[in-house]
């Protein structure tokens, strides 16, 4: 899968570039990501990206000519143009269900706003899916831009080391839930111990308390998760 990132701060990236599951996957071939600094698409000597409003207001705008320039230049570059996305608080919230569709995809290219936002002719131009991490206001979409390639890397086959991880992540289960406890050695830590029934080798039993676990803690922590959110806790039953 290939990432392009147009961004006015490449120099975000190398960082988490270099974070173990991710440079793996980029040294294996699994996985390619390119970084396009938008100062390279602009004409004039001091590189400017942005520029006032016009109707005047605080901030700046990013201009229309570099980003789109850019885009299109880059898009003609590869075998296929890709998924054109912009990382915007305007856009289609994530959530694992839009990641899965993302991970279909064989070229994914991010471009990451900053400051006041675009031009709007950037998007009329463009036609890209905007795409929002969450309800709140980042400095800019590389943080955003980062989220997305995180997600999306998880659910690429050869990308984790165990490909039943990523399924048992929270949200990907069969029904949406949280994932259930894990423990690790030591068995009794501060008084505390490890449920016994992890202990007893005994697959099936271990599976459905796994499963009854996952159902607590959504029920707990995530009930908007549950098909019936609504339902009392006292209907609830986990078998
Ligand atoms: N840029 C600024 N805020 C953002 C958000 N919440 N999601 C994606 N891109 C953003």
């Amino acid at each position: 899968m290939r990432f392009d990132i147009v961004t006015l701060f490449p120099g975000i990236f190398p960082g988490y570039l270099q974070q173990s599951i991710l440079s793996k996957a980029i040294e294996r071939g699994i996985v390619s990501v390119h970084l396009h600094d938008l100062r390279d698409w602009t004409h004039d000597k001091h590189r400017s990206v942005d520029d006032r409003p016009y109707g005047g207001g605080p901030g700046m705008v990013i201009r229309v000519e570099p980003v789109v320039e850019c885009v299109e230049e880059i898009q003609a570059r590869g075998d296929e143009p890709g998924r054109l996305i912009l990382l915007s608080p305007q856009g289609k919230r994530l959530d694992q269900r839009l990641v899965s569709d993302l991970a279909t995809a064989s070229r994914l290219v991010l471009i990451c706003g900053r400051y006041e936002g675009f031009d709007q002719r950037v998007i009329d131009i463009l036609q890209p899916e905007e795409i929002s991490i969450g309800d709140y206001v980042l400095n800019g979409g590389e943080v955003a831009a980062m989220v997305i390639i995180d997600s999306v890397l998880r659910l690429i086959p050869g990308v984790l080391g165990d490909e039943r991880s990523s399924q048992e992540d929270s949200f990907s289960q069969q029904h949406g839930m949280l994932e259930c406890a894990q423990y690790t050695r030591p068995r009794v830590y501060r008084g505390r111990e490890v449920p016994p029934i992890l202990l007893t080798g005994d697959h099936e039993r271990i599976a459905r308390w796994r499963q009854e676990d996952s159902y607590r803690r959504t029920r707990a922590k995530r009930r908007d998760l549950l098909p019936d959110p609504e339902r009392p806790p006292e209907d609830d039953s986990t078998t």
